[in-house]
């Protein structure tokens, strides 16, 4: 036997036992006479005790040869502390060692490992297997493993049934560039990683699964933040024979299920809003919505007076920073080059100071008296002692902009508290969305996705106007899944890529496939996905799902450990055919 127990496991009731332990040396302590050493696996931490009174010369001399994060394997006596360790589960023990073997040697590592370290991103990145032997990132992988588990749970009571999907694959438009893999046996062509298994769960449905999920990676060439990594993992889910109230319904049960088994947090029913309110409201798709500062529409209350700059906007929109008053002139102007940092793209900012008596201050007090900034007031909520924080410009733009400021100061005021979950639904999403670069409507969640009913028409003679039947699933102010339902039928499919500008050719080329199987009987369908990375990090009370992964990239799309990507060799180029043009 290896091991009788592991480091986490022993209590004052194996006081007297013998026992075999194997682990990494966390700490050694020297006092010449005794020596302790902290003995570490992933199940936590045992003491382990030598003494020139109870053990030998030699056992003492091998003690202290000793190194932080050398393997050993010990066996021993359990015997009560002297001076116990109230912090520590095996606190009240320590092994008297009888028996040391060295399993393995170590470098010092060139972090510490502990869990506040003093290494940087990039070196625990380097070496992330030590990273991975700290608590924090541990008990991460270990609460996403939950979380993961929880979710097969569910889906499976449910009756979904797990199909895996093909990775080696040709692109589905979805926003993101691909990733392509050349093909040594069909020279000169590629196949594309799956940003989605989109049109094979769609296919699924054709095929009669019913129910359909898998825990999935997916891959997107697209520009890196907290909250996206080039690969990442997705729940996805299908389902015939529903409208869009099936989906929410089930789904809600399942990120309901989540926060109560994980978190032990009870969310009775998801509010909804639908995307032309969440985007009068808070600026944003993806709200926030534990705390307030709802945007305040002033251009009635504002316009028409002296001040052009208002006078000539689209949209004045404000919101009240609660106790916002406290702020000095110099926290004022620092705000002001916040939101006209290129980052937010702000031109200025207009203030109005709610003060205790009842009075207002503001930045253009030449153009507004009492009157009108206490309808402002009224208008963004905002109450004695707040501040009136004011944007104006182009509608789509100003609400960016107040959006971004909003979620700053929520963060600086410590209104986003992880404990606390919001979940939030977010429907009628507009179908397409107008691409300034180039010039043309795309799908704004994807081409499959059906138009709400009787608004096919409106496709031809309003485009911008249609409504789509897709939701997305928010949770304390991210994204934490979208979905739809599905256009199921070979007419309508057409017309759509139509609409979006793909020819009949490039469309059976790229799409004949699933026009086929929608003229065998395909049903009507629909489904979601879920990023589980994100969802993770929320539920784990954090927004930087790096923190998530076993073996991230960093931000510019790199490995650092295995330092990829790489070149690779001639004759690996030669045999898939390819020629690098380096010049680029
Ligand atoms: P969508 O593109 O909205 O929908 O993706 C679903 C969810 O996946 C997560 N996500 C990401 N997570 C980490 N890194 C990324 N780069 C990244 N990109 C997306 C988000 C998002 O809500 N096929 C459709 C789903 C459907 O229609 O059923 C799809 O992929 O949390």
């Amino acid at each position: 036997m290896f091991r009788s127990h592991t480091c986490g496991e022993l209590r004052d009731s194996h006081i007297n036992k013998e026992v075999t332990l194997a682990g990494w040396v966390q700490k050694t302590r020297d006092k010449g006479f005794m020596l302790w050493i902290d003995l570490r696996d992933r199940y936590g931490i045992t003491q382990l005790i030598f003494d020139e009174e109870r053990s030998s010369q030699t056992l003492m001399e091998q003690a202290k040869t000793l190194g932080r994060e050398f393997v050993i394997q010990v066996k021993g006596t359990v015997i009560e502390r002297v001076s116990k360790n109230p912090n520590l589960p095996t606190g009240d023990i320590e092994i008297l060692v009888s028996e040391l073997t060295i399993l393995n040697k170590s470098k010092t590592p060139p972090f510490t490992i502990e869990d506040k370290t003093d290494g940087g991103e990039e070196l625990r990145m380097q070496y992330r297997y030590l990273d991975i032997r700290r608590n924090p990132v541990k008990n991460n992988l270990i609460f996403r493993a939950k979380v993961t588990q929880e979710v097969r749970n569910y889906l499976s009571n449910e009756g979904f049934i797990e199909v895996e999907t093909p990775y080696l694959i040709k692109s589905t438009p979805e926003g993101a560039r691909d990733f392509v893999v050349p093909s040594r046996m069909n020279k000169g062509q590629f196949y594309a990683l799956p940003q989605s298994p989109q049109t094979f769960k769609q296919l699924l449905m054709v095929g009669g699964m019913d129910k359909y999920f898998q825990i999935v990676k997916c891959f997107r060439d697209e520009d890196l933040r907290a909250d996206r990594q080039p690969e990442f993992t997705q729940i996805d889910c299908e389902m015939a024979f529903v409208e869009q109230e099936d989906i929410l319904n089930v789904f809600e049960g399942l990120i309901g299920y989540l926060l109560k088994e994980v978190n032990g947090v009870t969310v009775d029913k998801f509010p909804r809003m639908t995307y032309e309110e969440t985007m009068q409201r808070y600026g944003n798709d993806k709200p926030d919505i534990r705390f307030g500062m709802e945007f305040g529409e002033l251009n009635a209350v504002a316009q028409h007076k002296d001040f052009n700059v208002f006078n000539q906007a689209e949209l004045v929109v404000g919101i009240a920073v609660p106790n916002g008053n406290e702020y000095s002139r110099k926290d004022i102007d620092k705000l002001i080059d916040w939101v006209k940092r290129p980052q937010v793209g702000a031109l200025g900012m207009v203030y109005v100071r709610c003060n205790d008596d009842g009075s207002y201050k503001s930045s253009v007090d030449k153009f507004y008296d009492q009157d009108d900034l206490a309808k402002w007031a009224e208008v963004t909520g905002a109450k004695k002692g707040d501040l009136i924080c004011v944007l104006s410009g182009d509608a789509t733009k100003v609400r960016t902009q107040l959006s971004a400021l909003r979620m700053e100061l929520a963060e600086r005021l410590g209104l986003r508290n992880p404990k606390e979950f919001a979940p939030l639904w977010i429907t009628d999403f507009p179908l397409l969305e107008w691409d300034e670069d180039t010039k043309r409507y795309h799908a704004m969640h994807h081409p499959f996705t059906s138009p709400k009913p009787g608004q096919l028409e409106l496709l031809k003679t309003n485009p911008g106007e249609v409504k789509a039947n897709a939701y997305d699933l928010v949770l304390n102010g991210n994204e934490i899944g979208g979905g739809s339902i599905r256009i199921h039928d070979k007419k309508t499919q057409a017309l759509m890529f139509d609409y979006l500008g793909f020819t009949k050719e490039e469309a059976n080329a790229q799409f004949g496939f699933l026009m086929n199987a929608f003229e065998y009987g395909a049903p009507p369908h629909g489904g979601i996905a879920f990023g589980l990375d994100r969802l993770v990090a929320i539920l784990g009370g954090q927004e930087t799902i790096r923190d998530f992964i076993a073996f991230p990239k960093n931000n510019s799309g790199r490995d650092v450990m295995i330092d990829a990507p790489a070149p690779i060799d001639d004759a690996q180029l030669k045999e898939l055919s390819l020629k690098l043009n380096l010049k680029l």
